[in-house]
């Protein structure tokens, strides 16, 4: 019998390349916005699924269809996946790890630099009025030589933006998961957030811990939006106790907080951590190739 690979987005054609020469593929337009009972109807002829970090596969998806074996994510992150429930009902999750590592800390760099260089504003500027006049109090920022960023998320995507920050000539302070943040709010400049996306991480930057950072520091973050609470970043802002911030992720995604759209120090992108070219082919071939190994019986690359 041939199994059926359900994909629930565009994926980069590698994906199909894999695949289709093994299982009957049925491919889906790329939707963000899915709710349970979509990806429950589009999952419903799957033994397997690639997914979208988007895509809410919850206990009632999971339970809704007793052939699917396999979730295959098209991300690093699975908090969008119920692991406890797929463990449960003997399902596989797995994911990309490794190949957006890179692509990831570029952006967050990019990030980094645009806020603390008023770059978006600056462009705006230059298209506004048509003109480029050298003032020598226009467009001041920050500069990174000698300022600390601090990381929350030592991992793989923040130990690669340590290693760039260090070539910028910038104190490092990471920090691992279970450790204490007391340092890393009270003297970051910048503060970085790498981390994964769980029950304990959720708001770990709140109100309070905004409060405890330094003045005029600034927030980048290119993990995932609910490790921030955005209404109090809002008011931190408004409150001038941070100078900036820059995101690549929303706390209601895909949904962006309007108050963040209307503040000029707030520089923000569209989920585009790991959106090179490189990087979106290396995690199809792997999210493909997960799938294949585990419906030919073998353990996948990456099982989470
Ligand atoms: C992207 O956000 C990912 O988790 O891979």
């Amino acid at each position: 019998m041939r199994y059926t690979v359900v994909l629930t987005a565009r994926f980069p054609d590698v994906a199909r390349a894999l695949l289709a020469p093994h299982f009957d593929l049925i491919e889906h337009p790329t939707e963000p916005e899915r709710s349970e009972e979509d990806v429950i109807t589009i999952l419903a002829d799957a033994d397997a699924a690639i997914t979208l970090l988007s895509d809410p596969i919850t206990r009632r998806v999971l339970e809704s269809n007793p052939n699917l074996r396999i979730v295959s994510n098209f991300a690093v992150g699975t908090n969008n996946i119920d692991v406890d429930a797929a463990r449960e009902l003997g399902i596989t999750v797995t994911n990309t790890p490794g190949v957006l590592t890179e692509a990831t800390a570029d952006l967050t760099m990019a990030l980094l630099l645009a806020v603390t260089r008023r770059v978006v504003e600056g462009d705006r500027e230059v298209r506004e009025t048509g003109r480029s006049p050298w003032e020598p109090l226009k467009l001041l920022g920050a500069s990174l030589q000698g300022k600390r960023l601090g990381i929350l998320g030592m991992g793989r995507i923040g130990s690669a933006v340590a290693t760039r920050a260090r070539a910028f000539g910038m104190d490092v302070l990471g920090v691992r998961r279970g450790e204490p943040l007391d340092e890393l709010l009270a003297t970051s400049d910048i503060l970085s957030i790498h981390a994964p996306l769980t029950r304990e991480t959720h708001h770990i930057i709140d109100a309070a811990a905004l409060a405890r950072m330094k003045r005029d520091a600034y927030l980048v973050n290119t993990a995932r939006g609910p490790l921030v609470d955005e209404d109090a970043l809002c008011d931190a802002l408004d409150r001038g106790q941070l100078r900036g911030a820059a995101l690549d992720v929303y706390e209601h995604e895909p949904a962006v907080n309007p108050r963040l759209l209307a503040m000029p120090n707030v520089v923000v992108v569209p989920h585009i951590g790991s959106a090179t070219e490189e990087a979106r082919n290396a995690m199809a071939r792997i999210a493909a190739t997960n799938v294949l190994l585990f419906l030919h019986g073998q353990e996948p690359l990456h099982r989470v």
